[in-house]
Parts: structure tokens; C-alpha cells; sequence
């Protein structure tokens, strides 16, 4: 906004079309500053550090000179292993200005892999400035698969038994515990999972915040969905779309589940918005997401 001074009579006359020029003037290097204010804010993934995010940091630096750029390097190496809000409140803690500055010309927030679980978190529970979130191959509606990490991480445990570690108040103070979303057993899910299950708001106990939880994720203005076939690591792979698991391990989309039909936290409302952009990108495993250029250029450079 613009706004111009009136209280004082004007000592000369100005010519309307002198002043629409200035005006026009003053607008377009407003303008041009614009691309120079977006503030980005970067969560990596699990057992990663900030520099997960270097090589799409030169690109940035190399396309939108003057985008001031935050990693987030809290929670890295094996304290990414840590419960999730444990996680989002030290990340708000440090990063709450930036992620709800308003003096800037808009944060962009993106994430990688576990760093998807963690922003939905944060998304949620503040009164944040994100104007645009981007994910790529993130857990968004949790995960249910042996993958390196799982094995890595808990090598006496496999997809089948590991909710019996997971969906316990010990569990829940580990990330993974936090998004386990094993479809076998639901009702230990809905008992225990006080992360994941509380931002679905499917929780056997209730969320006295849910509403609020609603409003902070309507802040967004844009959230971009990346994800696909071959990933390899998110399981399935749709959850980095809002897919699930059925009973039967078929998947099924964000639109056949309870908390998308009731809006729960706003998803629906937001895609009835046209606010919501899924892109299914086959051919990069998930270690590449975030070393690919043309991932930069289709999902990353245009928000910017
Ligand atoms: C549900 O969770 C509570 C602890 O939060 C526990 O005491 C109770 O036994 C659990 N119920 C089931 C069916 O697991
Ligand atoms: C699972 O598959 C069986 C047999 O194909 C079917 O009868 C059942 O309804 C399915 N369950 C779900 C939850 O889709
Ligand atoms: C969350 O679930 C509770 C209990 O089922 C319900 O009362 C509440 O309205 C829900 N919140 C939102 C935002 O839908
Ligand atoms: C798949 O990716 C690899 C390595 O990134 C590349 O060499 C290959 O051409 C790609 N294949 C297709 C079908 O895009």
C-alpha cells in the first residue's frame, strides 16, 4: 500500500499526469524489489543437516539474487530421531520471527522428506506468514514401509511389529513413532499417536486446539506437492500427495479420507480453492529430490 499524505494543502498544483507517473515509477520499483524480499526457509530430512539444501541455495542465489535464505540446521545428524514437537517448538523458537515476518514480501517454506511431517507441524500449531509451503517427498500423511532407514534405525524391528514400539507414550517420542501410520492397526494409531494423529485430528482423545490448528493451516496461500513413483523411501509413495493405506495396503487418495471429507485441517478447503498443486515426477529416487535441477526449475524457481 501506498499511501499519500493529505492533511497538508498543497503549496503548488500538480499536473494528474505528473503524479500518475510518479506513482507508476514509485509501483514498479516497489516492483522490482519484490523479488528481492521473499525470505525461503528450508527443513531438511531425517539423520540430514542444513546442507541438504546447498546445491538448491546456489541456484537461488544464481536466479533470485537478494532471496534471503534460511536452513533450518536445528534437530540434524541423529537428533532428527527426536519427537516431532519437541522438534517444531525449538524450530519456532529460533525461526517463529522469520516464519511469521511480515516485513518481508512473502516466506517461502520448503521441505524435505521428514522435514514434510515436521512443516505440517509447524503449519499448524502457529500463527505463521508462510505464504507458500513446498514439499517434496514428504511423509505428509505418514509412513508405512521397510526402507534403509527403518532398518538402519531399528534393526530388531520390521514394518509388521515395529507399532508395538511405535504406538506407546516411549514411541511417540521418536520422529518416525510420531508419523507411523501402520493400517493394520488403526485403533493403536488413534490411541497413541499424538502427532500425526492429532494434526488429522483422528484422535481417539480430542484436540482442544483443532479449530485453531484449521485456521493456522488456512494461512497458506499455496502448497506444492511433489513426490512420486519412484522414490523408493516414502511409503507409499502417494503420502507425499495425502495418500494412505488402506486395510488391504491399496492406496487410497486424500479425497477418500475422513479427515480431507470433514476439512479437518483445511486441506479441502484448500483445494476447492485451487490452492493446492500435486506434481507426480517419475524417475528420481529419493535421495535425488533435492539434487535435481529440473526439480528446482518446475516446483521451486516459479514460487519464488
Ligand atoms: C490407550 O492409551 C492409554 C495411554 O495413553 C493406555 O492407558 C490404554 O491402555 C490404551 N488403550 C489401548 C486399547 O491400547
Ligand atoms: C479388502 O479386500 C477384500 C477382498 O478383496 C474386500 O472384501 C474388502 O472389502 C477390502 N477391504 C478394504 C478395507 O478395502
Ligand atoms: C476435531 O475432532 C473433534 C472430535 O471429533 C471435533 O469435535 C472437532 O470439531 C474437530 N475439529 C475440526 C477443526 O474439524
Ligand atoms: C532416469 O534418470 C536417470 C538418472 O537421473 C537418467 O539417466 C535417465 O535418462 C532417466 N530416464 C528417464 C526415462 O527419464
Amino acid at each position: 500500500m501506498v499511501r499519500v499524505k493529505t492533511d497538508s494543502p498543497p503549496r503548488q498544483e500538480r499536473k494528474p499526469l505528473h503524479t500518475v507517473v510518479s506513482l507508476l515509477l514509485l509501483l514498479s520499483l516497489f516492483g522490482c524489489a519484490s523479488h528481492a524480499q521473499k525470505d525461503v526457509v528450508f527443513m531438511h530430512g531425517i539423520l540430514a543437516s542444513a546442507s541438504e539444501f546447498d546445491y538448491f541455495t546456489d541456484l537461488i542465489k544464481q536466479h533470485r539474487p537478494g532471496t534471503r535464505v534460511y536452513a533450518v540446521n536445528m534437530y540434524e545428524g541423529f537428533s532428527s530421531v527426536l519427537g516431532l514437537w519437541e522438534q517444531v517448538a525449538g524450530i519456532q523458537d529460533k525461526y517463529g520471527p522469520i516464519l511469521s515476518s511480515t516485513s518481508s514480501d512473502g516466506v517461502v517454506l520448503i521441505s524435505y522428506s521428514q522435514g514434510g511431517i515436521i512443516s505440517r507441524g509447524i503449519l499448524q500449531s502457529m500463527k505463521h506468514n508462510i505464504e507458500t509451503y513446498i514439499s517434496l517427498s514428504g511423509p505428509l500423511a505418514g509412513q508405512f514401509g521397510d526402507t534403509y532407514y527403518l532398518r538402519f534405525l531399528f534393526p530388531l524391528f520390521i514394518k509388521d511389529n515395529i507399532y508395538r514400539l511405535f504406538y506407546s507414550d516411549f514411541g511417540q517420542d521418536i520422529s518416525v513413532g510420531n508419523y507411523w501410520n501402520d493400517p493394520h492397526h488403526q485403533s493403536l494409531y488413534r490411541n497413541y499417536s499424538t502427532y500425526l494423529g492429532l494434526l488429522n485430528n483422528e484422535t481417539f482423545f480430542v484436540n482442544p486446539q483443532s479449530k485453531e490448528f484449521r485456521q493456522n493451516f488456512l494461512r497458506l496461500k499455496n502448497m506444492v506437492l511433489v513426490g512420486g513413483p519412484d522414490d523408493g523411501v516414502i511409503t507409499p509413495w502417494q503420502s507425499s500427495h495425502f495418500g494412505v493405506y488402506d486395510a488391504n495396503e491399496t492406496v487410497q487418495p486424500m479425497e477418500k479420507q475422513k479427515w480431507y471429507q470433514n476439512d479437518a485441517f483445511g486441506l479441502k478447503t484448500l483445494n476447492k480453492a485451487g490452492r493446492l498443486h500435486i506434481h507426480t515426477v517419475a524417475n528420481i529416487t529419493h535421495i535425488h529430490w533435492h539434487r535435481t535441477k529440473m526439480v528446482f526449475d518446475k516446483f521451486i524457481l516459479p514460487w519464488l
